[in-house]
């Protein structure tokens, strides 16, 4: 996995991260299976409930492009210790199959298995297997 792409990408991307509220802007990539690259950032809205976490949006952006079989994603922000998807960005990666994840903030990386992360996400669910 090229990470260093990846970890640009989403860097570049999360200058366009719409997050006045909280003023935490997100960036992130995901890889799909084609080895193309997808990024998203944050989008806040004023009806907090309806901020979409850069990582979905990341997602969404690769669906809409006819991707649908996703590999990876790095996500990124300036914090102390790299952020970490939420629950529902979890489930949301493992849907369209995402297995590795990178958390980075400006001088650290963490990697790590979606299923690390999200213990069988989809097991027993429609007889799925795993
Ligand atoms: N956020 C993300 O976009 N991804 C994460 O992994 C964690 C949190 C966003 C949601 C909200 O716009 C802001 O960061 C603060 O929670």
């Amino acid at each position: 996995m090229d990470w260093d792409l990846m970890v640009k990408v989403a860097w570049d991307l999360r200058e366009r991260a719409y997050a006045p509220y909280s003023k935490f802007p997100v960036g992130a990539a995901v890889m799909a299976a084609d080895g193309r690259i997808f990024a998203g950032c944050n989008v806040e809205n004023l009806s907090y409930g309806l901020t979409q976490c850069a990582e979905r949006v990341a997602v969404g952006v690769a669906i809409a492009a006819g991707a649908r079989e996703l590999v990876a994603l790095a996500v990124v922000a300036d914090t102390q210790v790299p952020i970490s998807p939420c629950g529902a960005c979890r489930q949301v990666l493992a849907e369209f199959g995402v297995k590795r994840v990178l958390l980075a903030n400006r001088g650290e990386r963490l990697e790590f298995a979606l299923e690390e992360l999200l213990p069988r996400a989809t097991a027993g669910i429609l007889d799925r297997s795993e």
